[in-house]
């Protein structure tokens, strides 16, 4: 585990997000974690937009095919 919150896009896949972190809907109300991490500890996030159980992943974007367009090419270093 990194410090601080590291989020990593995975190919045609969800955010990887590991690190402490509050997670909230917009009128402020925390999202639980529970259950929700792997055995590493990394939470992922729904980004196909098809997960029933949002906003975290479900597999969902294996199910409707959702193919990622960015990756290493679109990077850019600080
Ligand atoms: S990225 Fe996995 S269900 Fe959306």
């Amino acid at each position: 585990m990194p410090d601080g919150v590291q989020v990593t896009p995975t190919a045609d896949g969800p955010y990887m997000v590991a690190g402490e972190f509050a997670l909230q809907w917009p009128s402020g109300h925390v999202i639980s974690q529970a259950g929700e991490a792997d055995e590493q500890g990394y939470i992922y996030l729904c980004r196909c937009g098809h997960s029933n159980n949002k906003p975290f992943c479900d597999n969902s974007h294996k199910r409707v095919g959702f193919k990622s367009t960015e990756g290493d090419a679109t990077a850019h270093k600080d």
